[in-house]
């Protein structure tokens, strides 16, 4: 009868469409030993007694003190792990500047695998900490520190997806960081493909090598179109930079008479396993090429409001079937917790939809239809994450992976202005997505392995 590895009961939250939150109230959710959720069962249903009586009291059995709920762990699909050492730094200034004097001198230490060890270990721990069970990192040009962070998410238990990053592009890049030449940039990322997929199969969770082209700017024809290659010969995640600014996209407007997208696809690109950044700058017609080809954006919404220069239309992408999950894109976003761009994605839609220049007649000033609301930017930071990635992750349902957070509403240091004893479980879920902080964050689990939790 005991056939599960751990059983819980609580009241959970879980996207059921992009739009709609679906309350899980008081369910048991049965765990395999692949931690992955072979049940859910509802208080109504037939077997939930028996359950109970199976596994209550037992070592395997997790019950939810009062006050606290299950949420999905959150997917960040864009993470410069080596930019945690700047985060929150020179953020005033236009992305070419600031990569060029303040970025790529911070890449640039990770040819040091103790530094690299030092700031890897930190921002992997704090994400898991801020409830971030998957992450889409960029590492730095560097193989060794590279394959590192992937070590380092296998044992921390993060399910950790990695770049090796590729700028072999000799005068875009300056030359104390950059790929040696462009055969070098391609055999040390094979190499490093090969090297991940090893060492997945020591782990639960999974981690995974991506072909990361860092933007078009820094790689060559020749890399782009080696880097395709490889992504189709090992079947790989693909992730770079798309459309992001002005400059970049205006910078591949000269380079091809194309936008990203396109240029993207015609090296073999756009795959069913891309992630795209940003694309604040993509059109229909690019949509429409997302789409076909399976790719995913990935929303970045507080690094858009400094380096973008626009704001993305989200909800008409959405509109058009494109995949989207979310980004903190540290450090061109200056936070590590996916709650805090959950929140910034419903601002930023709402300014998009309102405008902003007052001196404008009110009916001017906005593009109509773009505001989201704290549901979908749920939905974006968990199921729509795990869409773009094509993985069972982010959601609460039968035949997904056990990744989740334990939130304390009622901690006495972190506690939610919740009152009434029967209050609405959507606005307590609303409550969370708006005010959780880390302290609330008591537990996180991945892979049914529990990989973080707070004592005080
Ligand atoms: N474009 C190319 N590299 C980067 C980066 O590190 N951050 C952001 N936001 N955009 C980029
Ligand atoms: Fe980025």
């Amino acid at each position: 009868m005991t056939k599960y590895t751990q059983v819980f009961l609580g009241t959970a939250f879980s996207s059921k469409t992009p739009k709609e939150v679906q309350i899980l109230r008081d369910y048991l959710f049965c765990v395999n030993a692949d931690g992955m959720i072979e049940q859910t069962v509802a208080p109504e249903d037939a077997e939930y007694q028996t359950l109970l009586d199976a596994y209550q009291g037992k070592e395997n059995f997790h019950r939810l003190a009062e006050g606290q709920y299950i949420l999905p762990g959150f997917v960040d699909l864009h993470v410069h792990a080596p930019q945690w050492a700047q985060s929150g730094t020179a953020l005033d200034i236009p992305l070419h500047d600031w990569l060029n004097t303040y970025t790529f001198p911070v890449e640039s230490k990770f040819s040091d695998l103790n530094f690299a060890q030092d700031v890897y270990q930190d921002v992997v721990s704090t994400l898991l900490a801020n409830g971030t069970t998957t992450v889409l990192y960029f590492a730095t040009v560097h193989k060794e520190a590279s394959i590192l962070l992937a070590k380092i998410c296998a044992e921390k238990g993060q399910r950790g997806l990695v770049g090796k990053v590729v700028m072999d592009h000799q005068d875009n890049n300056p030359e104390y960081y950059r790929d040696q030449d462009t055969e070098t940039a391609l055999a040390d990322t094979e190499e490093f493909i090969i090297a991940i997929k090893e060492l997945a199969k020591s782990t639960k969770q999974g981690v995974y090598p991506v072909v990361t082209p860092r933007f078009i700017p820094s790689c060559t024809d020749e890399a782009l179109q080696g880097l395709g290659e490889l992504a189709t010969k090992y079947d790989t995640y693909v992730q770079s930079h798309c459309s992001e600014s002005d400059w970049e996209h205006g910078y591949v407007q000269e380079r091809y008479n194309k936008n990203d997208a396109f240029a993207l696809n015609d090296f073999g690109l756009l795959r069913d396993k891309s992630v795209m950044a940003h694309c604040n700058f993509i059109n229909d017609a690019d949509a429409d090429l997302f789409a076909e080809t399976g790719t995913a954006v990935c929303h970045c919404p507080i690094s858009n409001a400094y380096f973008a220069n626009s704001v993305i239309p989200i909800a008409h992408l959405h509109a058009k079937n494109v995949e989207i999950g979310l980004g903190s894109d540290i450090s061109g976003g200056f936070s590590p917790s996916l709650y805090d761009n959950a929140r910034q994605a419903v601002i930023s839609s709402r300014m998009l939809e309102d405008g902003v220049n007052t001196n404008l007649p009110a009916e001017e000033r906005g593009v109509p239809n773009s505001r989201i609301t704290i549901n979908e930017a749920f939905y974006l930071a968990t199921a729509g994450g795990g869409e773009s990635l094509s993985l069972p992750i982010g959601r609460l349902e039968a035949s997904y992976a056990w990744d989740i957070q334990i939130i304390d509403t009622k901690l006495a240091s972190a506690k939610l202005p919740i009152y009434q004893a029967n209050e609405d479980l959507l606005d307590v879920f609303q409550k969370i997505m708006y005010l959780a902080r880390p302290e609330n964050i008591r537990e996180v689990w991945v892979q049914g392995e529990k990989v973080h939790s707070r004592m005080s």
